[in-house]
């Protein structure tokens, strides 16, 4: 049985008091919620007081990036000690705003996820198609694309702490869901891209999750789906009740 994970990627939100405060207030909405691994992707500056606040609860911290060097002249960068030592258990890798807006290439995606399986982290590696190429019909051969050039190298035992997040890039903070169909087709595409690259008990056990507008109200029919394992949320994280109802629904 795949493990189901719901975690919110608070993107460029919140700050440590207010990181404070809303674990504080979620923490007794998910108590006993274990049908899911519950996690919160913060900002750098908030893993610490994150992973204080979390302790003794079932909510994981996450950053939602890791460079992939272990030190040096990287100004700005953060190394994956360095988030495990301040509290991280899990890291975000290849999301789509950093493909987007900062030069993030599959290549460095692939180094990032390499760092992070070395130094103990788990990942959640994000793919997904762009709106065009929905439209001009590749959305298979971009996510097998990416899958292929993201887990370049990477051996079969370390896919256990690897998560993929299908985040079609339209379906991103446009408030447009993909159809628990389209999510469905999609993260089958990847299952059956990791059983060729591995093995059908690889592509059984990894873990996949939806992520693009995911709420409260949609997420119980996407997670019904096979090949949905979970989801990757954005907006709808940081409101404590909005995110606990995803948890729920995971439940
Ligand atoms: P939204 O849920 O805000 O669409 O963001 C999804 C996402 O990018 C999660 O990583």
């Amino acid at each position: 049985m795949r493990r189901y994970v719901i975690a919110g990627n608070w993107k460029m939100n919140k700050t440590p008091a207010a990181t404070r405060a809303f674990i504080g207030e979620l923490a007794p909405m998910v108590a006993g919620k274990d049908g899911c691994d519950i996690v919160l992707c913060v900002p750098f500056v908030d893993i610490a007081v994150a992973a204080e606040a979390a302790k003794g609860t079932n909510i994981k911290i996450g950053a939602q990036n890791v460079h992939f060097k272990e030190s040096g002249a990287y100004t700005g960068e953060v190394a994956a000690d360095m988030l495990l030592e301040a509290g991280a258990e899990y890291v975000i890798v290849g999301h789509s705003e950093r493909r987007q807006y900062f030069g993030e290439t599959d290549e460095t995606v692939n180094l990032r996820t390499k760092a992070a399986l070395a130094a103990g982290l788990k990942i959640i590696l994000c793919l997904g198609e762009l709106l065009e190429a929905r439209q001009a019909g590749i959305t298979e051969e971009i996510v097998s694309m990416q899958t292929k050039l993201d887990l370049a190298g990477i051996p079969e035992e370390d896919l256990q702490n690897i998560i993929i997040a299908y985040e079609p890039v339209w379906a991103i903070g446009t408030g447009l869901t993909a159809t628990p169909e389209q999510a469905d087709e999609a993260c089958g595409i990847i299952r059956s891209v990791v059983a060729g690259l591995y093995s059908q008990a690889a592509a059984d056990a990894i873990t996949i999750q939806y992520g693009g507008s995911m709420n409260e109200k949609n997420a119980a029919e996407l997670l019904a789906k096979e090949n949905v394992d979970g989801g990757l949320i954005g907006g709808a994280s940081l409101v404590a009740e909005k995110f606990t109802a995803i948890a729920l629904a995971a439940n």
